[in-house]
């Protein structure tokens, strides 16, 4: 039995650049995994049993357990890749948001990966995960690798940046959750509607901002704050008006900044030190714009097994 703990992530930069010909948008992503994650246990299963999946948490009833599921995909993959059966049983123990812009379900797939990697001991090199988690998804990649990574092309091609210290988030959880591709649909929406036009040819890829990655090296939370940035922002706005009331909300509370987690419907705060984080997320609970406030840190290193120690992987 190997138990895998995962993070989740939120994008300090999401620029958005046009749709592509295969439905997907170029993007300048910058990653960044915080400690609030999710645990994969996989267990051997009898042969011909297949993959068969559980969850629990709070959120459990909101999570697919057929074989559209990130964690059940990734473990026949990574058995079809190999050549071999993929009996297996997956327990997630879930805490990341469900469909709440925090790459939970790919969380689930990439620590799928190297749970069953670690059960069947195939000892699967890094380089090879990374590939098949990029056929998973698009954030499946950096919830193996972890700390913070600037995400290029679709937000597969990682690149891992330098950070100082920790920083301390709160991510406020809203009632339901949004669609990823109803939000960069809405994005496409709202600029063919202002005259920008959506296409690849229209819209050039950001760049990373030199601001933000400024901040990142020097550990500097008041500069983070007024470098964070998300193009998807005003499209999760757009389908959901109220989240206004919760980013007004936390900034009343005396966080640095919020923003729009992803594609939302989380919201993600950055607070000056722990205790400003705790005082955040009391007054957040309290506020009555959101289900659930909690308060967290990062950078986390990457899915690893929960007896690992040690610095994220290098790619
Ligand atoms: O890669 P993933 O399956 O997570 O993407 C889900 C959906 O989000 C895609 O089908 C697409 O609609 C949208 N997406 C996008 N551009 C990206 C990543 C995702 O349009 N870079």
């Amino acid at each position: 039995m190997i138990t895998v703990r995962v993070p989740a992530k939120v994008n300090v930069q999401l620029g958005v650049g046009g749709l592509r010909a295969d439905g997907f948008h170029d993007l300048a992503n910058v990653f960044f995994a915080v400690a609030l994650g999710d645990e994969v246990t996989a267990t051997a299963g009898a042969p011909g049993s297949g993959v068969t999946l559980a969850c629990t948490g709070p959120d459990a009833d909101q999570v697919p357990l057929d074989g559209s599921n990130l964690a059940a995909r990734a473990a026949r993959l990574l058995a079809a890749r190999h050549g071999i059966e993929a009996d297996v049983h997956l327990a997630i123990a879930k805490a990341i948001p469900v469909a709440g812009g925090m790459a939970g379900g790919s969380a689930d797939g990439a620590a799928a990966l190297v749970a069953c990697d670690a059960l069947w001991g195939l000892d699967t090199p890094l380089p090879v995960l990374l590939e098949l988690a990029a056929e998973l998804g698009s954030d499946v990649p950096f919830a193996l690798l972890g700390g913070v990574a600037l995400g290029r092309g679709r937000g597969e091609l990682l690149e891992p940046l330098p950070v100082a210290g920790s920083f301390h988030w709160v991510f406020a959880v809203a009632e339901g959750g949004l669609s990823t591709p109803a939000v960069f649909r809405e994005c496409d929406r709202l600029r063919e509607a202002d005259g920008t036009g959506s296409g690849a040819d229209r819209v050039p890829t950001p760049d990373p901002s030199a601001e933000l990655l400024a901040a990142l090296a020097a550990g500097d939370p008041v500069a983070l704050a007024e470098a964070l940035s998300n193009d998807l922002q005003q499209a999760a706005l757009s389908l959901r008006p109220e989240l206004a009331d919760c980013l007004r909300a936390g900034l009343e509370a005396g966080a640095l900044a919020g923003l729009v987690s992803g594609s939302g419907p989380t919201c993600a705060f950055l607070a000056k030190d722990a205790a400003g984080a705790e005082a955040v997320a009391e007054a957040l609970a309290a506020s009555g714009t959101c289900r659930a406030a909690h308060p967290t840190h990062g950078p986390v290193p990457g899915a690893r097994p929960l007896d690992t120690v040690g610095p994220a992987a290098a790619v």
